[in-house]
């Protein structure tokens, strides 16, 4: 990931300036970097919406939206500089002249203009339009989408087209938000730069993998968006993917974005694809009813506010996934991912085989496989679990398996752990486009969960309920359970 020591300042124009990712996320996340003087000096932020606001009062609803989701105070002389970045240009993004008025506000000489489309995806193709016919882009400009690109191959295929009718494909930076956070990237320092783990990460010495991305929230309000896409499209298709490419990849030539998409899009390819004949074996769909999180009564996923009491949408899937490649011949993955689980918590246990003769076997007749935990959230980290002699005189030596752990709030208490959003937007405004996902790379993984989708209508796979605070339905542990093992609980 080399860095540019040249890069320009910016006008970052943000479309969808006043909806909820802006006010959430990106407000945020460049008031965080404004802190830490990650910004250049005279980079300028330019929000831009259909709505009747002027820079003032742009100004106004930003400092509303750090109050509301900062978590901490505002500084003063913090905000006063980040305040004075930004600006407002009322737009409707669905009117190509309209964007004309961007060439009163942005500066393509003297910055690069970095476009960021935090709207739906059914206006990507407006705002690609708009840009070309305003005359203000230049070959160094660049856009940083959103997910979801399409909810299908085909309709992901037809924005990657648009854009390519303007953008060239090293000026398109799609993001996913879970390729920013520490702990993934730290999948390959784990991986790539300690021998130890590179020696055994392969079939001969791990037994299967299993990824969980489980969050105690439901779908908050967001029915529209979400009945249409489900757990599969929404968390599967981009984040567990995204995970599973940096766990099981090759090793790339370099860290270059080329070496790195290459590797990502061959492991994708390598993916077993899952069909009819086979979905009902391989993949488990629930939706929640009513229940408790952490002691609080919870709506089930019909009774959410809007819904469509007829809705089989999914809040939840889990997986078994074979990749057919040399490394993961015989070593399963499963993935599960839902709304409503019982906490957040995301992680990647690594199970290592058992080993194949037991000396300990008077003491402990079973030994159980070494384990890597890499925990993503809440507190990043990553557990070794090794068997340990218990301390003692007595004649047997006893066992108990015992944690090595390092957690990077402890071990790296000097070093401020960014959140995914800042890390990527700063990768954006330095033009290094390695953490972002290639137009095969996203293509590839449509490709593989179109035919799950597929498969699912095909057979009328209806979804199972399980109550909110569970770890999905009970067919997920039958999922494991039918090859003699469990999840990590
Ligand atoms: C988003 C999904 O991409 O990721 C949401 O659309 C989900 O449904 C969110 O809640 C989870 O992100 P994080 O970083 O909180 O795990």
């Amino acid at each position: 990931m080399t860095e540019n020591p040249n890069f320009k300042p910016c006008d970052l124009v943000i479309y969808g300036a006043l909806g909820d990712l802006s006010k959430r996320k990106l407000l945020i996340s460049l008031y965080r970097l404004e802190k830490h003087h990650l910004i250049k000096a005279d980079t300028r932020i330019i929000g831009v919406d259909r709505l009747d606001e002027t820079s003032d009062s742009f100004v106004e609803i930003a400092h509303k939206s750090l109050q509301a989701f900062l978590n901490t105070d505002i500084n003063d002389s913090i905000w006063q500089r980040f305040a004075q970045r930004l600006s407002y240009l009322k737009i409707d993004l669905t009117q190509p002249e309209q964007y004309k008025q961007l060439n009163k506000v942005v500066d393509p000489e003297n910055h690069v203009m970095v476009n960021y489309f935090a709207v739906s995806p059914l206006l990507f193709k407006s705002i690609c339009h708009g840009l070309h016919s305003s005359g203000v882009l230049t070959a160094e400009s660049r856009i940083v989408m959103e997910k979801p690109i399409g909810h299908d191959l085909k309709s992901s295929a037809e924005i990657n087209d648009v854009v390519a009718q303007v953008f060239h494909e090293n000026q398109v930076y799609r993001i996913d938000h879970y390729l920013g956070k520490e702990t993934v990237l730290n999948l390959l320092a784990l991986r790539f730069a300690n021998s130890l783990f590179y020696t055994c990460w392969n079939h001969n010495t791990i037994d299967h993998i299993q990824i969980t991305v489980g969050e105690d929230i439901g779908i908050e309000g967001r029915w529209d968006y979400f009945d249409k896409t489900g757990q599969l499209r929404d968390m599967l298709q981009n984040h567990l993917l995204q995970i599973l490419t940096f766990v099981t990849m090759e090793p790339p030539t370099n860290l270059s974005a080329e070496s790195i998409h290459m590797e990502k899009i061959k492991l994708l390819k390598a993916l077993r694809p899952i069909t009819y004949l086979n979905v009902e074996e391989k993949t488990v769909r629930g939706q929640y009813t009513s229940g408790y999180i952490q002691g609080q009564p919870v709506p089930g996923y019909l009774e959410e506010e809007g819904a469509n009491t007829e809705s089989t949408t999914e809040s939840f899937v889990a997986i078994r996934v074979d990749i057919d490649n040399w490394r993961w011949s015989g070593v399963p993955i499963y993935m599960r991912t839902g709304k409503r689980m019982p906490n957040k918590r995301t992680e990647i246990v690594v199970n290592f085989k058992n080993l194949p003769h037991n000396i300990f076997r008077d003491s402990f007749p079973e030994l159980p496989a070494n384990k890597l935990v890499i925990h993503l959230q809440p507190n990043e980290g990553v557990d070794v679990m090794v068997l340990n002699k218990i301390p003692g005189i007595d004649g047997l030596i006893k066992l108990q398996q015992t944690k090595l752990d390092l957690s990077f709030s402890e071990a790296f208490k000097k070093s401020r752990i960014f959140g995914g959003y800042e890390k990527l937007i700063l990768e954006a405004l330095r033009g290094n486009n390695t953490l972002f996902l290639s137009r095969e790379e996203i293509e590839q993984a449509w490709t593989w969960v179109d035919s799950i989708q597929d498969a699912w209508q095909h057979n009328h796979t209806p979804p199972k309920p399980y109550p909110a605070g569970n770890w999905g339905p009970v067919a997920a542990v039958a999922l494991l359970a039918r090859d003699g093992r469990a999840w990590e609980e």
